[in-house]
């Protein structure tokens, strides 16, 4: 039988420890993922962090062991929970019961702090995706990574790195992305954005030192690609090494090597500069993205799933606050700082990236 409690600090080091128990397992397999979260203590600074910001966690125990962690917050009406917030027992053949249990106790939090979407990243664990695909939840995004270069192709394409002067160009290629991401069956992105929000978002990026590789062709900038250096996703994706961010060549020459060229580029400069890993994230619907980085041999670290609730369900919750607080008695429902109330959101960037293709990738 599962039991349910709050993640507080008696629970932390357990689900610390579950975190890391589980990363072991799938790193076993994908020895690109990041090795900190192996460290039970890094699990549980990074889980520390997450209820300072103001997560709410729950954790689920079978028997006297903990098996399942489920921890996350509210931002701009997504209830997302970071792949370094969520563990199942690698053991348990059938993850199902735990996650529904986890989902059955934070849900009805988060949606009371205005969800109707959820957005979960999670290790790529079979059980584990299994389970989410049980509780109604699809894959949207993708997080891979491959070893940076050398790169034995010939590159037979001028591409130089993108300065400030490029700004124009750089904003175009982006925009290219961003609208792709739009149309049938991706449907990633559902705002229009204009071109000087783009260009202002490259901008910011240049500032962070982000390195924009520009591919030229017969007189013309026909192809971007963008590699940031804070990961969306730090459990799939390493913190601070090459994670590509927009990137796109112009419709009139797709097919003619532009991508391929930019990526063994950026993965040579990535291997000169001393990094081991190059990440990426992309939405798992997008028809020329997906066969893309699969080909370039991007492996998957993991994904991120989304399921959204009818509206009513939070105009349900909404009237339960305002009638009054026997709702919260739950210890899982208490807040563990009412101080932290104001937490920092999940990260934004660049095309929206937490809804993205994970970062900002970002939660949506
Ligand atoms: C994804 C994208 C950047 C690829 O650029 P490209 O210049 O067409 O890529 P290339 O011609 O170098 O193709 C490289 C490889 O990608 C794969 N590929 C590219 N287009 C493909 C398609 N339509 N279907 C299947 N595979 C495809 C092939 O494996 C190809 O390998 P090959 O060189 O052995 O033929 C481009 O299609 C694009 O801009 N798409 C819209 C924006 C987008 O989705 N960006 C990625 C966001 S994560």
């Amino acid at each position: 039988m599962l039991t349910f409690r709050g993640l507080d600090m008696i629970a932390l080091p357990e689900a610390a420890a579950l975190v890391a128990r589980e990363h072991a397992v799938a790193r076993s397999r994908r020895p690109r993922m990041p090795a900190a979260y192996t460290e039970p203590e890094h699990c549980r600074v990074a889980l520390e962090k997450l209820l300072a910001d103001g997560c709410i966690g729950v954790v689920a125990h079978g028997g006297q062991r903990c098996v399942g962690l489920m921890c996350g917050r509210t931002n701009d009406a997504v209830g997302f929970v970071p792949a370094h917030g969520l563990a199942v027992d690698p053991d348990l053949a059938d993850a199902t019961a735990v996650v529904v249990g986890l989902f059955a106790e934070l849900a009805p939090i988060l949606i009371r702090d205005g969800a109707v979407r959820f957005a979960i990243d999670h290790v790529d664990l079979d059980p584990l995706g299994a389970a989410f695909h049980n509780i109604g939840f699809g894959r949207g995004s993708v997080f891979a990574a491959r070893p940076a270069g050398p790169t034995t192709t010939a590159i037979g394409v001028d591409i130089r790195i993108g300065t400030s002067d490029d700004l124009d160009s750089i904003a175009a290629l982006s925009q290219i992305e961003f609208d792709h991401r739009s149309t049938p069956p991706i449907y990633a992105t559902s705002t229009p954005r204009a071109l000087n929000r783009t260009r202002e978002l490259h901008e910011r990026l240049l500032d962070d030192g982000a390195v924009h590789f520009l591919a030229r062709r017969g007189g013309r900038d026909v192809g971007l690609l963008t590699l940031e250096f804070t990961s969306p996703a730090p459990r799939l994706c390493p913190n601070a090494g090459p994670h590509i961010g927009p990137t796109a060549s112009h419709p009139a020459v797709r097919g003619e090597g532009i991508g391929r060229a930019l990526v063994e580029v950026a993965l040579d400069w990535a291997d000169v500069g001393g990094h081991e890993t190059v990440s990426v994230d992309f939405d798992s619907p997008n028809p020329l993205s997906r066969p893309f980085w699969l080909d370039l041999g991007f492996e998957t670290m993991g994904y991120r799933v989304r399921r959204t609730i009818d509206a009513s369900h939070a105009a349900l919750a909404h009237a339960d606050d305002q009638r009054g607080p026997e709702v919260h008695g739950s210890p899982i429902s208490a807040r563990p700082d009412e101080s932290l109330d104001d937490p920092q959101p999940p990260r934004k960037t660049i095309g929206d990236r937490t809804s993205r293709r994970g970062n900002s990738s970002h939660a949506e």
